[in-house]
């Protein structure tokens, strides 16, 4: 098992399946042009391979798919078809929850139960402000689809000065009544965001902020999570959990335990930092060839995590995922 110096380890990957979105988020792309995907995605069997690969080379134990977003791509098909019968412990997806009505029988057959739902707003104005792209309603209809047949939602919410921060309780409340669970994530210096200061510092809010909104409404208390969580959790007694993602204001690199790769083929340890290592190549050789190739780049992978805090950078979330 390859560990560094803090005890770190890879455990969870991360899976684009594609640099595609039907969205264009303010705090993704900057000129509001949805991306695309790129000329050389890996096909799914490929990617699949990488995960087979990654649980042995790497001790992957959990696997999120993410994206762009993954709903978007042709592969997912074939790639939930070709990771079912690998040993994980958990598969998760993040999504944009337009598409998720009608993929929920693909998700649920992989066996799927837990889906991370990306939602800034419940108001369709701001909605198609933030996103650029899709429908409040067919993300609320999917969300409320996937929770009757069963899967655990979590949504996750960027708050952003001047443009969302009035449904920072609405949003709250509506998780609640449903059983959602609704983590704030901080705004993150990725991409345009990370060399535009201005924009960064117009538009951040940080935990003591949001748990000052909250506290207005509701008693909260703060609950223990696992040591690689990157979520602070908070419970409401007798209403249920929120989190947040206080990656500004409590970093948690110390335990970060994910691993990312690209739908093109990239390697990435650390979302802060810009190295990244190519195993496209690799995931088209057999096995015994692969493996210890791979072994040699996961220890590059694993010194790019920062020490103790994000620092920002150009990666972009946009093309690997949250
Ligand atoms: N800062 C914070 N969150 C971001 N996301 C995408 N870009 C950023 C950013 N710059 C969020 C998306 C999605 C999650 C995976 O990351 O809204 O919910």
């Amino acid at each position: 098992m390859i560990v560094d110096r803090q005890g770190r380890r890879f455990r969870n990957l991360r899976v684009s399946l594609t640099a595609a979105c039907n969205y264009a988020c303010t705090y993704c792309v900057p000129n509001g042009k949805r991306l695309v995907a790129a000329q050389d995605e890996l096909s799914a069997q490929a990617l699949a391979r990488g995960v087979a690969y990654l649980i042995e080379a790497a001790g992957i134990e959990r696997l999120r798919i993410t994206g762009g977003e993954p709903l978007v791509s042709p592969r997912l098909d074939g790639f939930l078809a070709a990771i079912a019968k690998l040993p994980l412990d958990d598969i998760s997806l993040t999504t944009n929850g337009q598409l998720l009505a009608r993929k929920l029988p693909a998700l649920h057959a992989a066996g799927i139960r837990r889906l991370n739902v990306s939602l800034d707003t419940l108001d369709p104005l701001a909605f198609r402000r933030i996103a650029r792209g899709g429908d409040l309603a067919s993300v609320l209809a999917g969300m409320q689809r996937a929770s009757e047949q069963g899967m655990r939602i979590k949504v996750n919410m960027v708050p952003m000065r001047g443009q969302n921060l009035d449904q920072v309780l609405p949003l709250l409340d509506y998780c609640l009544e449903r059983g959602f669970e609704l983590r704030f994530i901080e705004l993150m210096r990725m991409g345009h965001l990370a060399s535009d200061r201005n924009a960064f510092l117009q538009q951040f809010v940080g935990l003591d902020q949001v748990l000052g909104l909250i506290g207005t409404e509701h008693a909260f208390e703060q609950v223990d999570v696992p040591v690689d969580a990157t979520a602070l959790r908070y419970q409401i007694p007798g209403k249920g959990h929120f989190g947040v993602i206080a990656n500004e204001s409590v970093p948690f690199c110390r335990g970060c335990s994910r691993l990312r790769l690209s739908s093109t083929g990239w390697l990435h340890g650390c979302l802060s930092s810009s190295n990244r290592h190519f195993v496209g190549d690799l995931l088209e050789k057999p096995r015994h060839q692969a493996l210890p190739a791979l072994q040699r780049l996961l220890v590059k992978a694993l010194a790019d995590k920062q020490d103790v805090a994000f620092s920002g950078g150009v990666t972009v979330m946009k093309v690997i995922g949250g």
